[in-house]
């Protein structure tokens, strides 16, 4: 008998019906996470109690300043030089160091640039085919070092997760490799470490973070497991984004959008984003703007045209931001640019003349516009950028 059948003489209950259940779903997790302030030395307890005496720390110049916070033992080799949205030069440098340092444990201790290249410094190490023969899904290598993570900013959630994103610098696009060996052993949650995040750079990370949780609380390939995560990181974002802008101090604020960054990293894994991150990409690859700030931009446009599929889901949303659903993008946009974010492209240097170029780069990312809730087309992802510009 079909799941959906009623059996002759049995009345129809009124037990609502959980949209998606029955899809099979795969969630894993990092062995152990640590959430909450001030838990940064913890993963140098963790490193001495796993009999770790020589570590690589992957880090940007503002986190590679302030290593000795994570209190790690032995011998450190620290790798300053992640750059923001890292290219295959910046990963061929710090394989370059990790295969000198030969090292028992990696820390990605920085926003996703620096985690995203850790995970590939982790199962890289040891490898001799090129970066591009391990694209896609399960390809990498088993991993023979440990991997911790500590996130710096709140938004990518990538501490959570088994992907990682890197530019080409030929074709101009983000190559994701994903791997269960790319899962960390430990994530250290201290959103102290945040604190020091300007609040520009508070705002688009936070409303990348929100665009996690939306874009898979509204994709195809939606699941109640991680609708859970997904309403909850909203509504996280709803409460304390504002308030983090404003007083980058607010250890509450900074908390709650750890948390959502957490949860927008759950909804990754297993259900992933969809037009709002592969119209974004472009703008990263092809203008080097940051990914936090292109998904911002970018965030009003999607939610308002994949409302007319998914109504109750948008307004949903919508109660947990305090948006209002009337006029959806003027409202999402209000609270985009009310956060200090620049919304314009034409103020963000991309040039008028590149957007149809970039509506096909866009359009041709396969991989998350499949689950987008409605079909987008090359010519309306054209009409978002320039409504943006
Ligand atoms: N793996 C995933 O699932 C996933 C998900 C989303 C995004 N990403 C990737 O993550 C990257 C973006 O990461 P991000 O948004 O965290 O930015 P980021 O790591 O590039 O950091 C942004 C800037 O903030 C600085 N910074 C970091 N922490 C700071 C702190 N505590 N105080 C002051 N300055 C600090 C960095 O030095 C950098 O200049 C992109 O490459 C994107 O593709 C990955
Ligand atoms: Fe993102």
């Amino acid at each position: 008998m079909s799941m959906g059948a009623i059996p002759a003489g049995i009345a129809a209950t009124t037990t609502p019906v959980i949209e998606g259940w029955s899809r099979p779903l795969s969630v894993v997790r990092p062995n152990r996470i640590e959430f909450g302030p001030g838990k940064a030395a913890l993963v140098g307890e963790w490193a001495e109690a796993q009999g770790i005496s020589r570590t690589l720390v992957v880090s940007d110049a503002f986190n590679a300043r302030r290593v000795d916070l994570l209190a790690l033992p032995g011998s450190v080799t620290v790798f300053a030089e992640v750059k923001p949205e890292p290219d295959l030069p910046n990963l061929e440098k710090l394989l370059a160091v990790a295969r000198s340092a030969d090292a028992q444990l990696v820390v990605g201790f920085g926003g996703g640039s620096a985690m995203d290249i850790a995970k590939l410094a982790a199962v890289m190490v040891k490898e001799t085919r090129p970066f591009h023969d391990l694209v896609g899904v399960g390809k990498a290598l088993e991993r023979e070092v440990l991997l911790a993570q500590v996130p710096t900013t709140a938004g990518t959630g990538s501490e959570a997760g088994t992907r990682a994103l890197v530019t080409d610098p030929e074709s101009l696009s983000k190559l994701a490799v994903e791997s269960v060996h790319m899962l960390a052993d430990l994530a250290v949650i201290d959103s102290d470490l945040t604190k020091s995040v300007p609040p520009a750079v508070t705002a688009a990370t936070g409303i990348d973070a929100l665009a996690h949780c939306v874009e898979a609380y509204t994709s195809r390939r939606a699941h109640p497991i991680i609708d859970m995560y997904a309403r909850e990181g909203i509504s996280l974002v709803g409460k304390y984004l504002a308030r983090a802008v404003r007083d980058g101090e607010d250890v509450e604020a900074r908390a709650g959008l750890a948390l959502a960054s957490l949860y927008g990293g759950f909804c990754l894994g297993p259900v992933n984003t969809t037009a709002g991150h592969a119209v974004s990409y472009p703008l990263g690859t092809r203008h080097g703007i940051a990914h936090g700030l292109a998904n911002a931009v970018i965030f009003p446009h999607t939610l308002a045209f994949n409302a007319p599929m998914v109504r109750e889901k948008t307004a949903d949303i919508a109660g947990r931001l305090g948006l209002d659903l009337r006029d959806l993008l003027a409202s999402a946009h209000e609270f985009c640019a009310g956060l200090g974010v620049e919304m314009k492209l034409s103020n963000l240097g991309v040039p008028q003349a590149d957007l149809a170029r970039m509506a096909d780069d866009a359009h041709a990312i396969r991989r998350l516009l499949d689950h987008n809730p409605r079909d987008i087309s090359a010519r309306q992802i054209l009409d978002i950028y320039e409504a943006a510009f």
